[in-house]
């Protein structure tokens, strides 16, 4: 049984959703599942835009032949390589033995490389390149490290359609509603948006400007992505959040406490700071315990807010594993701009505090309030006045 959306004029969603996948990439949660988007138009030349993950394969074949009839498939455009797009392109040559696709040169290299037998039907196109395929006429954009740097995105400069590739996608399954104006997206998906461009496209900050930049120019009237909603409305609000996000400039004024604490300890500290915060008027606080919250999570809420105070207990004279990884995966994924204040604990040689500041001093624009704060095993009386300090200088430094 065939199950399709048409989103423009002979323009359908044929893509799936998976609600059993556990981990995305084997690395991030995704428990509202995730959609994986394919695209085909029927015009005088029928064209498949992308494929989808192996794991949605027979429901894939079974919507292409439920939009196709009786039709040939004329055209497979390859915008991106990773495997839970391209991984059914082989099932695809081999039904459809006289398709053509359509790909940057890397893509075909990467086919290859995958070990996939296409056959010599390959298109090579480049940036600008069009192509006519009756009353639709497509240029191609290329869109390196967006995420891959085979990809690329199709404009349809007949409809205003943008075949955006990992760009404006987002985690969730989309149970049966297809367009961003079918849902509360800032209510209901945002995070997930935020949680997968950040941690899967979040290190490719200037490449996705410079996509923005020529998208620019471009009068796109709905984006179709590879994940989640399509958008057809309220384009601006989303395409903000990708301007914000790839610049990496902060969404709210707020703080986010992450803390490393094996017995409490560094914990009660954390929530000392956090209840002297909201005391001194600012409410937009968050906290997280490292060892208890994925770092995908982590990451998306570091995005978020313009401060973020790290409180790590010390841990074989290092810095406490689950904190380590975090501000590793900060790292690997070039945040930067964030105003980080920290405090440190440790029973007999404290000094976690002077290796986050190390790692946090390689990052690029971060400022690092000078009042850390060193706890010996616990909060006491006489770590007051420094803990309200510091409160002080993360509210001044917000001003
Ligand atoms: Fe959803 Fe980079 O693939």
């Amino acid at each position: 049984m065939y199950c399709v959306r048409e989103i423009a004029e002979n323009l359908y969603w044929v893509g799936g959703n998976d609600h059993r996948l556990a981990l995305f990439e084997n690395i991030h949660p995704i428990p509202r599942g995730v959609s994986y988007n394919s695209y085909l138009l029927l015009d005088e030349k029928t064209v498949l835009f992308d494929t989808v993950d192996w794991s949605i394969c027979r429901q894939f074949l079974e919507n292409i032949k439920g939009v196709l009839g009786d039709r040939p498939l004329d055209y497979m455009v390859i915008n991106h390589m990773e495997p839970d797009h391209a991984a059914c392109i082989e099932e695809i040559v081999l039904r459809y033995p006289n398709v053509n696709i359509i790909c940057t040169p890397k893509a075909l290299l990467f086919m290859q490389q995958f070990g996939f037998h296409i056959d010599g039907k390959v298109i090579e196109v480049k940036e600008g390149d069009t192509m006519s395929f009756g009353k639709h006429e497509v240029v191609f954009v290329e869109a390196p490290m967006v995420h891959w740097p085979e990809a690329m995105v199709t404009y349809d400069t007949t409809n205003g359609v943008l075949f955006s590739a990992d760009a404006f996608g987002s985690f969730g399954a989309l149970d049966g509603k297809m367009f961003n104006d079918e849902m509360n997206f800032d209510r209901d998906w945002i995070d997930d948006a935020r949680r997968y461009y950040t941690n899967i496209v979040g290190k490719y900050g200037p490449h996705v400007q410079s996509l923005l930049k020529k998208a620019g120019g471009l009068d796109i009237k709905m984006i179709c992505p590879l994940h989640g909603p399509v958008w057809r409305s309220d384009l601006g609000y989303f395409i903000d959040k990708y301007d914000k996000w790839s610049r990496y400039e902060p969404e709210e004024k707020g703080v986010m406490i992450v803390y490393g604490t094996m017995y409490g300890n560094t914990e009660a500290a954390a929530s000392d700071l956090a209840t002297r915060l909201v005391k001194k008027g600012m409410t937009n606080v968050v906290m997280y315990d490292v060892s208890k919250t994925h770092v995908s999570y982590l990451i998306s809420e570091t995005f978020k807010y313009s401060h973020v105070i790290l409180a790590c207990v010390t841990y074989n004279l290092n810095i406490y594993p689950p904190m380590l990884g975090y501000i590793m995966d900060m790292k690997a994924l070039n945040l930067q701009k964030r105003t980080v204040a920290l405090i440190e604990n440790g029973s007999w040689a404290p000094q976690s505090g002077k290796l986050m500041r190390e790692l946090l001093e390689d990052m690029k624009d971060m400022t690092i309030l000078e009042n850390e704060i060193t706890l010996t095993s616990s909060m006491k009386e006489n770590d007051e006045d420094s803990m309200e300090d510091l409160a002080d200088s993360i509210i001044e430094s917000m001003k």
